[in-house]
């Protein structure tokens, strides 16, 4: 067993960790940061399948995204848009798919009316919450005790409207069923981004991507740390007291002041606290689940809705994949989509054999793109579900309630502890934007109070 000691160790080489360790290095502290996987990256993983460059988690980058942006430039990485030229498809309750451009898809002018009223009163709200700190709203504990397709169908009786409006925060981001968390929880997700128009806007947040993929900035960020990144080292057991923390893996034992905690937090409780963690901490992770979603990928010879006149966009809340799009690299003749199958689809999904499971998955596909769309080149699932250091995909979130009653706690240290991740960010909430910020916020607060710590020890 190797010991090593070090000012801070980060458990986790995901964006939110890396960030960290590197801020930390820069302000003069040394780090160690272990990681359970044999890559860095997390939820961020570019890979060849079947000679296909796939990023098997997240990719999108989208202008609100200062931290990411600002991370992405300073790596020297390169961006490119999302196609976007033509029409895009939605699917309807008749089944048939509808043809349009512009923001607003083909639904009655009633439906229309009503969609966009209540997009206008969520937007309002939304721009009352402060996503650092959504619990602070005088309506926070009504807003968390309603769930978000309580909330909307007490708005209007228009089951279309409902669907539409529900799914920008449910089967699209928090990828659970609507009725399994709260209004004040969507309002969170949407704030995170801006306003509500901001998530519904698919040239908005799913804007760019880095060419060569988004798992590049995790790569260069560890390269910079050179030997201080120890992979395939699960962190098993954490001591910690007023002197400081001791991690211990299978072959290391890491000493230092400070740790970070910088994965999901549905991970905490892999890893064994001695002594144990506090009653609150106990209590309040039990109240944060991941989310569920499968990205499919589907690589054709060529793009060919593109000869079509399609976009690519495409979504519906009746269909399987509720969401796709073109996803073709950069300079890549073949073409690609992306759809997602979330929550309760892709729990249904999961119970069948991989074979039917492609096949209905494909003619959902197929529902916007035309027969052709039945057989990709390449094929490829990304089940985050079935990680065992991620659990599920895209974040967290809390359940019923949970956000009001201990969302103010959930980044507060414990003794030489901290958190950060993507799924406990303001801005960027559940984006790899959120988890740069966590790295950076954790890493000035450890700075800090390792500065104030060594000028009390001189001043004694
Ligand atoms: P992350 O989970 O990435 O890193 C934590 C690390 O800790 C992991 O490497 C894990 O192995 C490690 N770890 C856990 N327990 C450990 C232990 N006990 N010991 C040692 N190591 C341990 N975002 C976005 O901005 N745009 C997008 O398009 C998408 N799309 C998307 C698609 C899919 C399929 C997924 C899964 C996710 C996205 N996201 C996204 C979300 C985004 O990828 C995510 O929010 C961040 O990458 C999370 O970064 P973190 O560093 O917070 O955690």
């Amino acid at each position: 067993m190797a010991e090593i000691t070090r000012d801070v160790l980060i458990v986790g080489a995901g964006a939110a960790g890396l960030t960290a360790a590197n801020d930390l290095r820069k302000a003069g502290l040394s780090v160690a940061v272990l990681e359970a996987r044999d890559r860095v990256g997390g939820r961020l993983w570019t890979d060849v399948i079947d000679g296909a460059m796939l990023e098997i988690g997240g990719q999108w980058v989208s202008p609100d995204q200062d931290a990411l942006i600002d991370t992405v430039e300073e790596l020297g990485l390169e961006t490119f848009s999302r196609y976007r030229e033509g029409d895009s498809v939605y699917v309807g309750p008749d089944g048939q798919s509808h043809r349009f451009t512009g923001e607003m898809f083909p639904v009655s002018a009633e439906t229309e009316r009503v969609i966009a009223e209540i997009t206008d009163r969520l937007d309002a709200m939304v721009a009352e919450i402060d996503p650092d700190r959504p619990w602070e709203h005088p309506n926070a504990a009504e807003w968390d005790s309603v769930t978000w397709d309580a909330w909307l169908r007490a708005q209007t009786d228009d089951d279309e409207a409902v669907r539409n409006l529900a799914f920008a925060t449910g089967s699209a981001m928090l990828t659970k069923p609507t009725h399994a968390f709260s209004l004040l929880q969507s309002l969170l997700m949407a704030a995170s981004a801006g306003s509500y128009s901001h998530l519904v806007d698919a040239d908005f947040i799913l804007d760019k991507r880095v060419v060569g993929g988004l798992q590049q900035v995790p790569i260069l960020l560890a390269e910079r740390l050179g030997d201080d990144v120890f992979l395939n080292q699960p962190v098993r057991s954490l001591e910690w007291g007023a002197n400081g923390v001791t991690a211990t893996t299978d072959d290391l034992t890491v000493s230092a002041r400070f740790a970070i905690l910088a994965h999901a937090p549905v991970l905490y409780d892999r890893i064994s606290f001695v002594p144990p963690l506090p009653r609150r901490q106990h209590q309040l992770h039990q109240h944060l689940s991941m989310g569920f979603v499968i990205k499919v990928h589907a690589v054709y010879d060529r793009p060919f809705w593109r000869e079509q006149g399609l976009s690519g966009t495409a979504f519906s809340p009746y269909e399987l994949s509720h969401e796709a799009y073109d996803n073709t690299n950069h300079g890549d003749e073949r073409g690609t989509l992306v759809g997602f199958v979330s929550d309760r689809n892709a729990d249904g999904v999961f119970e069948l054999s991989a074979e039917e499971r492609k096949e209905r998955i494909l003619e959902s596909l197929s529902h916007y793109y035309g027969p052709e769309a039945k057989n990709p080149v390449v094929y490829y699932e990304s089940d985050w579900g079935s990680e065992e250091w991620t659990r599920g995909a895209y974040a967290a979130s809390f359940d019923m309630g949970g956000l009001h009653r201990y969302g103010a706690d959930l980044r507060t240290p414990v003794g030489p502890i901290s958190f950060a991740c993507s799924d406990m960010a303001g801005a960027g909430y559940q984006h790899v934007d959120g988890a740069i910020r966590m790295g950076r916020l954790v890493a000035s607060q450890i700075v800090d109070s390792s500065r104030s710590t060594s000028e009390a020890a001189e001043s004694n």
